[in-house]
């Protein structure tokens, strides 16, 4: 997922002038010192916006970890990491914990916040914000975090930055000295601003080294900040996308973690278990080879009766996925020459060469075919690819200085950050595999929770990918799940759950015990809360109260399995009617048709709150409507 980076403070240059581009300076910040390791911090403050329910608090800030806490790793540079904490609107005192993931690697979980699943949503103007009735912290503590560091208002080292705006939301961030008088002035595709280093030596490079930083932060977090004194002292973890790699990388270091400290062979005298609860997965790239065989499926065969490759384009493709040395055979080479390489060291030249060599391969022939083939949207087969929603207002709202101000970061926002993306790649981090072998020692030895929701018209990280992996995990009961337990309607409303209204089916689950679902749900995308709020809250709210995913009525035990057919393939779908219309948003170039991106690359377009709304002589107001 790559995604524009943006970093200004400007609206409209005809409105606001030169206003500073710079994050204002921190103020009202608490620090404190952590007790158990030298020079470890909290910074946080109470940010008053976008959770205005009344009595309902909120606080956002840093946990800050010097360079070389990270046992056995090179971690020569501090680790900044943002969270932003909301209550539960209920009873906030005993409700668990969630923590909310996005994906990337490098994507700021600030788009769930504000886009999916968090108690406000940012309206048209890119300024105001509404709330939620079906945000995740109805019920339960929400704890967003921006991670690995340099994502989002994550930071290593402060650095002044230049960003030029590019058209497929691919910027370029370039560390600058401003000296005084030199600040170039901004536009619409280039801007100033502080953000981190910019340096991929200086991030978390693989997924097992996030989840080690993830565990300090969590140590610091859960023990130190004030004002999270639960009596339910439950952690679950949700992620999206790239997520299906981080939430069992980190779930299963924690219990790591937790058996070292019990078993006494913990290398943190002051380290603590933490109580793992429920893993949620949405939409989640979880195995590379099950993802890279349903990016050939899913555009040929779905429920939509969209036929987006024909059958010989189709076979090519899954020939040369298939056939002897081809793409699936290079790849598990890779895999196995990573799984030989000694942790925590690069990779050698023939096997960096091997495995960069199948990446591209692999990249070209799943991601870049899709869009280039259908010039549909990856997100959301039934969008164009220039994809409006889910709309991107988010990233003007976090552009403003006042908002800046009162979530007390000392960066500007970026969404995507490219350099942890890169960085990622370096290491080919998504092909070590092992994730499905890790769920599955998590489901044998754990106590953990395990459950999978799937939008299913994402071609990215596809339902068919999804039920494919939720039939390989190896766990004593992965036969008993594929034999025994079929698809049941997933119901909502007329009180099965926290809304009224009509009875209807939003999806469809199969379920064994209490410990493990898949859920795929209908009309939705990637971001299946953005499209689909009250299904995708229903699966997380009965998800976490330990209830039938399917109906939320029925409390059970082990043997409960959820009855129905064991092919899905029965629930069709239509594309809904309509045109989508595309609408260029400056701050999101990739929801810009070249030619308005060219208007705002010249500087004619006319923008209004982000929007091009027409093009004018010099970026006039009053010009032709786009
Ligand atoms: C804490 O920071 C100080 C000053 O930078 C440094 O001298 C000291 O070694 C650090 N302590 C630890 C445990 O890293
Ligand atoms: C944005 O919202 C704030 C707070 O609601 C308001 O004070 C301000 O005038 C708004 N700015 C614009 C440009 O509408
Ligand atoms: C960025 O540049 C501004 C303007 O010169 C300066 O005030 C600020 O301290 C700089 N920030 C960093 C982190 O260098
Ligand atoms: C990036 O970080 C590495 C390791 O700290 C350092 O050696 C290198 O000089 C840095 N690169 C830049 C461009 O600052
Ligand atoms: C303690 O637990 C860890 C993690 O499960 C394991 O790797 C290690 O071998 C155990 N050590 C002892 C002494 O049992
Ligand atoms: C699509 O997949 C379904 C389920 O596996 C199958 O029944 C159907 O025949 C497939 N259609 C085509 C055109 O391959
Ligand atoms: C199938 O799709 C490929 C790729 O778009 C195209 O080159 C080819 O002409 C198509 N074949 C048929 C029979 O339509
Ligand atoms: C399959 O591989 C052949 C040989 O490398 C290549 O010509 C063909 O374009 C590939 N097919 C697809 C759909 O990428
Ligand atoms: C590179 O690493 C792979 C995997 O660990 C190993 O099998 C191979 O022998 C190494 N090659 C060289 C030239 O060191
Ligand atoms: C990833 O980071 C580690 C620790 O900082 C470093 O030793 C390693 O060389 C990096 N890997 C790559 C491929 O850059
Ligand atoms: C954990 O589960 C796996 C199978 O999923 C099993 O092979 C392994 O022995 C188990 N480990 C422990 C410590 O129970
Ligand atoms: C925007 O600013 C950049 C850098 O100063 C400049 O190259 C570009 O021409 C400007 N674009 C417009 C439309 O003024």
């Amino acid at each position: 997922m790559k995604r524009g980076i943006v970093s200004s403070s400007f609206a409209c240059s005809l409105l606001l002038g030169a206003r500073a581009q710079f994050p204002p300076k921190r103020e009202g910040i608490t620090v404190i010192q952590s007790k158990f390791h030298e020079n470890v911090s909290i910074s946080f403050k109470e940010p008053g916006i976008c959770e205005t329910t009344p009595g309902v608090k909120s606080y956002s800030g840093y946990v800050h970890l010097p360079p070389n806490l990270l046992e056995h790793e090179d971690q020569g540079y501090p680790i900044n990491t943002f969270f932003w904490f909301f209550e539960a609107r209920k009873d906030p005192a005993n409700a668990p914990l969630a923590i909310w993931l996005n994906g990337g690697p490098g994507g700021s979980s600030m788009m769930g916040l504000l886009e999916e699943n968090g108690p406000c949503f940012v309206g048209p103007d890119s300024n105001s914000t509404y709330l939620n009735p079906w945000s995740w912290n109805n019920e339960v503590n929400m704890l967003y975090i921006d991670q690995p560091v340099q994502t989002g208002f994550s930071y290593d080292v402060l650095t002044n930055v230049t960003i030029q705006l590019d058209e497929s939301g691919e910027s370029v961030v370039t560390p600058t000295e401003f000296t005084d008088g030199q600040i170039p002035t901004t536009n619409n595709t280039y801007r100033i601003g502080t953000l981190g280093s910019q340096n991929m030596s200086h991030t978390t490079n693989t997924t097992e080294r996030a989840a080690h930083a993830l565990w300090h932060f969590m140590q610091t977090w859960l023990f130190e900040f004030p004002h999270y004194k639960p009596s339910d002292d439950r952690i679950s973890l949700w992620a999206e996308s790239y997520g299906g790699q981080y939430g069992p990388a980190v779930f299963s270091f924690f219990q790591e973690q937790n058996e070292r400290i019990a078993n006494g062979s913990s290398e943190h005298s002051g380290a603590r278990p933490l109580h793992l609860d429920t893993l949620g997965i949405v939409n989640g790239a979880i195995d590379w080879s099950i993802l890279v065989e349903s990016c050939f499926d899913f555009p040929y065969n779905n429920t939509y009766g969209l036929q987006l490759y024909n059958e010989t384009f189709h076979a090519s493709l899954v020939h040369n996925w298939t056939r002897p040395s081809g793409w699936r055979d290079r790849m598990a080479e890779c895999t196995l020459a990573l799984s030989q390489t000694p942790h925590g060291r690069a990779p050698n030249d023939t096997t960096a060469a091997l495995c960069a060599a199948i990446e591209q391969d692999l990249e070209t022939a799943c991601f870049d075919t899709f869009p280039s083939e259908t010039n549909r949207a990856p997100y959301d087969i039934a969008h164009p690819f220039h994809d409006p929603f889910p709309p991107p207002h988010l990233y003007g709202y976090l552009t403003q200085a006042p908002i800046l101000a009162a979530l007390g970061v000392p960066v500007n926002y970026t969404p995507t950050s490219l350099t942890v993306n890169d960085a990622f790649e370096q290491t080919f981090d998504p092909l070590r595999g092992g994730v499905l072998s890790a769920l599955g020692a998590l489901l044998d030895n754990s106590s953990v929770k395990l459950h999978l929701m799937y939008g299913d018209r994402d071609f990215m990280a596809n339902w068919l990918g999804g039920e494919r992996a939720s039939l390989a995990i190896p766990w004593h009961r992965q036969q008993e799940f594929a034999d025994t337990a079929g698809y049941a309607p997933l119901v909502v409303g007329g009180g099965s759950g926290g809304g009224g209204g009509r009875e209807t089916e939003k999806g469809v689950t199969r379920q064994l015990g209490p410990g493990f679902s898949f859920t795929r749900v209908f009309q939705a995308g990637h971001e299946v809360p953005a499209y689909q709020p009250e299904a995708a809250y229903e699966v997380f709210r009965r998800a976490m109260g330990g209830l039938d995913v399917a109906t939320g009525k029925v409390a059970f035990g082990e043997r409960f399995r959820t009855e129905g057919p064991r092919d899905a393939w029965g629930w069709r779908n239509e594309v809904p009617e309509g045109v989508v219309e595309g609408r260029c948003y400056v701050l999101k170039p990739e929801s810009c048709e070249e030619e308005v991106w060219r208007a705002v690359v010249d500087g004619t377009a006319v923008v209004r709150d982000w929007f091009v709304v027409g093009r004018g002589e010099g970026g006039g107001i009053g010009g032709d409507e786009l």
